[in-house]
């Protein structure tokens, strides 16, 4: 019988031999992603694909898949790959959970305190030679130990926010579609609230929310109205949840006091995004699971579950229903 074919739409930082062993292995080794109309040319001759969130997996793609038996993303979000599409196809979609959570919520942590005590814009002061004496009033921010920390969505990462938050001693408030159990909650210290009520009463707000219909600009302008003034936003999520031009104006008009972005919509941020302009907001390049461990478990674990879709076996993080 012949082998399999795979394609991968970047290099990973992990072996390939396991995938080897079982498959003629194609990666794409340009920086950039695939283009659409390499992926559905590809998509065709092959049994097993691993992408990125960068990847459109869409309809058309999975359904020009002739041979194609599974896909695996190098990601824990798929809201880039139709998953009803594939589960039609009885396509298994895998992804990389659990592996980058503590280093996505180290991340968001970094933003936050970096947001709060406005530590980027004090580097840019600081080079720009305006440090000219101590003053007491220079580049004041905001406590953290003792805020309110209100975190939408808690799931793993949101959980791993609140563990972080509770070494702060902060008031840690949350809502999520679903109220956890009560005695996650007593562990993390966490009161369940509805989203207005965590609007309206948090000095931090934290996303860790998938990007769903229902969570699509779950920020915009009624969002930040109900904010306070001194609030911050951090969005280690998916920059979709964010309405981008409602989160200019709340910055810009000094509807909240600053924000640490490390997803935006568009991504990459386009050049001449308003919000690029602004000293009040912290913006990374998606990097909240970049540290060197967690890329090349992420990737490991990527690839063991093209291996068990390719064996037809259950894939060890399966997405689909
Ligand atoms: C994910 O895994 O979904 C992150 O956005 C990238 O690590």
């Amino acid at each position: 019988m012949s082998q399999p074919n795979v394609f991968i739409t970047r290099r990973l930082p992990a072996s390939l031999d396991p995938l080897k062993a079982l498959a003629s292995v194609e990666v794409w080794t340009k920086r950039q992603p695939p283009p659409y109309d390499v992926l559905l040319n590809k998509i065709q001759a092959i049994d097993g694909l691993l992408c990125l969130l960068t990847d459109p997996i869409d309809r058309s793609l999975i359904e020009a898949g002739n041979q194609l038996r599974v896909i695996s993303q190098m990601a824990v979000g798929y809201d880039n790959i139709d998953i009803p599409a594939a589960t039609e196809k009885r396509i298994p979609v895998g992804h990389t959970p659990d592996v980058l959570t503590d280093a996505t919520a180290d991340f968001a942590w970094a933003l936050l305190m970096a947001a709060a005590r406005r530590v980027v814009e004090a580097d840019r002061f600081t080079r720009a030679h305006q440090w000219q004496t101590w003053e007491p009033d220079l580049l004041l921010g905001g406590n953290i130990a003792g805020a309110t920390l209100g975190i939408v969505g808690l799931g793993r990462i949101g959980q791993a926010m609140a563990r972080r938050a509770k070494g702060f001693d902060m008031r840690i408030l949350y809502t999520n579609q679903e109220r956890c159990d009560s005695a996650l909650e007593t562990a993390l210290n966490a009161e369940f609230v509805a989203f207005d009520e965590l609007l309206q009463a948090s000095d931090f707000v934290t996303i860790h929310t998938p990007l769903t219909p229902e969570t699509h600009h779950l920020f915009g302008d009624r969002q930040f109205q109900q904010m306070q003034r001194s609030a911050v936003l951090i969005n280690t999520a998916r920059g979709t949840i964010v309405d981008p031009e409602a989160l200019y104006r709340a910055l810009a008009q000094g509807q909240i006091a600053a924000a640490a972005i490390d997803v935006t919509e568009p991504e990459p941020i386009p050049a001449d995004s308003p919000l690029l302009t602004l000293d009040n907001l912290i913006i990374t390049p998606h990097i909240a699971s970049a540290s060197r461990q967690t890329r090349e478990k992420m990737a490991t674990m990527a690839i063991a579950n093209l291996v068990a879709g390719l064996r037809g076996e259950r894939l060890p993080h399966c997405v689909n229903p």
